[in-house]
């Protein structure tokens, strides 16, 4: 099917270089004024000023008038526990009353709530879960996302979160890219015994997952009281040796040298970024990982933001993600995100939506795919409501401004 859609306010994000959005260059958005785009069998084909829309363009395709809409490529969200079997709102309200996070954790609660609950589910259970959880944020503009394991915390249920995250990945309708977050906390049977779980993270879970092809990257919690800089390095160079690219979780809660372990490692990404010092900043922003920030999960436990502008400031090519997960985001809305990201760390409204859609596409090696508007790339696309310009999107935050979303070239 052909679609001509002609009248779009703005097209926003006509990226055509496969080059990650660093520093300075964050804050330039390429945009064109009352545009046409043509999409074809889901794929864009073309598109321009209206001034250029010609009978070529034209020739057999279906007319759509935009009316006003502008026209986003849909967000790239690199950074999800998609996969999870049950709210944890229990623990909101123990937050609210006064326990932080690692005591939370530190009583049982947190990730390992998580693992008790996943233990119980079935994989059918979870993938119908998940799948709906999918299908809410593919309407709030999601076109493109990354699911970690890490609830499983044995064998048996890592590989059943990861089947599931495949079988998300052969039916959603929109690329997925899986993650395996064995190392996400030591089970409490291996609380003394790190190397025990270590072990068998390396040499039980590995080897099914490089065969069965269940996870594209190998993500850490690189933390104090979770795993040290050095366990972490053994996870990731064992991950390495069966392809498994890392992108890991660092400088949530400490700046222990997580960002600098994964520049050095040659990470993907290193998510979170939180706690961040000189050296942390200074690392990230003469490399090629790329900082994935997650301001919702700072604004759900109350901790202090991610230091988007001295990140800019150092050249860093920075992302933003939902860190959707039922502990410390449990949310995956990157509508807010985004808005979260200019109010409270002072992004520009162009910066944000760079690291929401074209650097959250590199940070899953996607980019090829989606993230902006060029040709050759998916048909995912945010069509908003007519709205007076691009900053009002992150400025009338929690009013959902998405007219509508089109994936692989169809409305949903
Ligand atoms: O990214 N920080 C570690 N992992 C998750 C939280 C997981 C949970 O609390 O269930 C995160 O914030
Ligand atoms: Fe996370």
């Amino acid at each position: 099917m052909k679609w001509v859609i002609q009248h779009i306010k703005q097209l926003v994000n006509t990226r055509t270089n496969s080059i990650v959005v660093r520093g300075a260059e964050l804050s330039q958005l390429p945009i064109i004024d009352n545009a046409f785009i043509v999409v074809d069998n889901g794929i864009i084909q073309a598109y321009g000023s209206m001034h250029n829309l010609n009978a070529e363009h034209l020739h057999g395709a279906e007319l759509i008038d935009a009316v006003g809409s502008s026209v986003l490529p849909c967000w790239c969200d690199s950074h999800t526990h998609l996969v999870y079997a049950a709210s944890r709102e229990e623990e909101f309200v123990h937050k609210i009353n006064g326990l932080t996070y690692a005591e939370i954790a530190a009583k049982g609660g947190g990730i390992l709530n998580s693992a008790r609950k996943i233990a119980q589910a079935t994989e059918a259970e979870l993938y119908l879960q998940a799948m709906t959880r999918l299908q809410e944020l593919m309407k709030l503009g999601t076109g493109a996302i990354e699911i970690k394991s890490g609830y499983g915390l044995n064998t048996e249920n890592e590989l059943k979160m990861l089947r599931v995250i495949k079988r998300i990945k052969a039916s959603a309708p929109i690329p997925v890219k899986a993650s395996f977050l064995g190392a996400h906390t030591y089970p409490l049977e291996f609380k003394e015994n790190h190397n025990g779980y270590i072990d068998q993270i390396i040499h039980e879970m590995l080897p099914v997952i490089a065969k069965e092809q269940l996870a594209d990257y190998i993500d850490v919690f690189c933390e104090e009281g979770f795993f040290s800089v050095a366990e972490t390095q053994r996870i990731c160079e064992a991950g390495k040796s069966y392809g498994l690219k890392a992108k890991i979780h660092a400088n949530q809660l400490h700046a222990s040298g997580g960002v600098e372990l994964g520049v050095k490692l040659g990470a993907v990404s290193v998510d979170h970024l939180e706690t961040m010092n000189d050296t942390a900043i200074q690392a990230l922003g003469a490399s090629n990982t790329i900082g994935t920030m997650l301001p919702t999960a700072a604004f759900f436990l109350r901790m202090p933001y991610q230091p988007a502008r001295t990140l800019i400031n150092a050249n860093a090519a920075l992302a933003l993600a939902s860190d959707y997960n039922p502990g410390s985001s449990p949310s995956g809305n990157m509508n807010f995100v985004v808005a979260l990201s200019c109010i409270q760390m002072k992004m520009q409204p162009e910066e944000a939506i760079n690291a929401a859609t074209i650097n959250g596409a590199f940070a899953m090696e996607l980019q090829d795919e989606v993230g902006s508007i060029t040709v050759g790339k998916r048909a995912n696309l945010i069509f908003t409501q007519p709205i007076p310009s691009l900053a009002y999107l992150p400025y009338s935050f929690g009013s959902n401004l998405i007219e509508k979303v089109m994936i692989n070239g169809r409305f949903i």
